[in-house]
């Protein structure tokens, strides 16, 4: 099955990017036909410093590999690489109805702040539309947030083939389990736009720092606790054993012991797994040419496959016999 999603590079990925979504990418890439790219055109509606967006590129590129996306099994690339996608976008916006843009989240919502949006972001769902239709994609692995959007593909892919003729694969969205859940350090969502992160490959004293500065309750020493409802507990859980979340539990619900120790026990044990991924990372970030390859031999596939979808586009709106 063709699986296809993108995340964009709008910043170092944090433990809610790796458990909500890259984590899942990396296993279905065994059993099917992924894409997986680097959304640097969404980006642009966010990031405006050339710098800034080609060093994020990168570091999500050295990041995604080191985390075990497999270029040897999967497809990874980078958005912009693949032009065919923005001639799909265009395709696309002349059959997209004004309403069903205005009514698209990430767009309202800055409306209603009073935040003026510019035509890209209006746009925005339309060319991830074309993301997903350019590949034949026919599973969309993405967060809760995303599926309106993906609602969006559905919808424009299924009037154009009405319109003209069969010419889009229909995507189905597939919900990330634990997206929106992973915590942040202040209690609310783990989210870049809440300045509330722990990054994947953070500095690991900085990052033990962070995690001694979770915000927790003022609940007395003695007293047990609920650990389903404690966000500490949440993130220990992420990567502890079985048994030491079962150890940790027990404390949790007896009693009588300090927040501080239990941030103590979750740097530990983020530590244990993100070690070996750091040094990962290290080894591959080494190699000046790795990356400029991978997403070289990526893009030269996923090339191939979009530019036929684009020609068969073309020709059913009348733009080539
Ligand atoms: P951010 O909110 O930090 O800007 P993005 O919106 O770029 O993150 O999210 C990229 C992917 O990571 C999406 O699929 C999203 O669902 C997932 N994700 C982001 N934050 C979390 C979280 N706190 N818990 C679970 N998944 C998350
Ligand atoms: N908009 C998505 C996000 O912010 C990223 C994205 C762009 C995407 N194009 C896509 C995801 C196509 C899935 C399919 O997370």
């Amino acid at each position: 099955m063709r699986v296809l999603s993108g995340i964009q590079p709008t910043g170092r990925f944090h433990w809610g990017n790796y458990f909500g979504a890259i984590k899942q990418y990396i296993e279905l890439q065994y059993e099917n036909d992924g894409f997986y790219f680097i959304a640097d055109l969404h980006a642009l509606t966010t990031i405006r410093d050339p710098a800034v967006l080609r060093a994020n590129v990168r570091d999500a590129a050295l990041d995604l590999l080191a985390l075990g996306l497999d270029p040897s099994r999967a497809t990874l690339f980078v958005q912009s690489h693949i032009p065919e996608v923005s001639e799909l976008y265009w395709l696309l916006m002349t059959g997209t109805p004004m309403g069903l843009l205005e009514r698209c989240v990430a767009y309202k919502d800055k409306m209603a702040r009073g935040i003026r949006a510019d035509a890209g972001l209006f746009s925005y769902p339309v060319l991830m539309a074309a993301d997903i239709l350019a590949y034949d994609s026919q599973c969309v692995p993405v967060g809760e947030d995303q599926i309106q959007h993906i609602e969006v593909c559905r919808d424009l892919a299924g009037s154009f083939n009405h319109h003209y003729r069969d010419t889009f694969v229909i995507p189905a969205a597939r919900v990330l389990q634990e997206s929106a859940k992973v915590p942040g350090t202040d209690g609310q969502k783990m989210s870049k736009s809440y300045d509330n992160t722990l990054a994947l490959f953070e500095e690991p004293k900085e990052l033990r720092k962070k995690i001694m500065r979770i915000s927790t309750d003022s609940r007395p020493m003695e007293e047990p606790k609920d650990p389903d409802s404690d966000d500490l507990y949440q993130l220990y859980s992420l990567f502890a054993t079985d048994e030491q979340r079962e150890e940790v539990r027990a404390l949790y619900l007896k009693g009588g012991f300090g927040y501080g120790e239990i941030k103590k026990r979750l740097a530990d044990a983020a530590d244990v797994f993100l070690e070996p991924l750091r040094i990962k990372r290290q080894t591959l970030a080494q190699d000046e040419k790795l990356v400029n390859n991978t997403l070289e031999a990526g893009a030269k596939r996923a090339r191939e496959v979009a530019s036929s979808v684009l020609h068969r586009a073309q020709s059913a709106c009348g733009l080539r016999v």
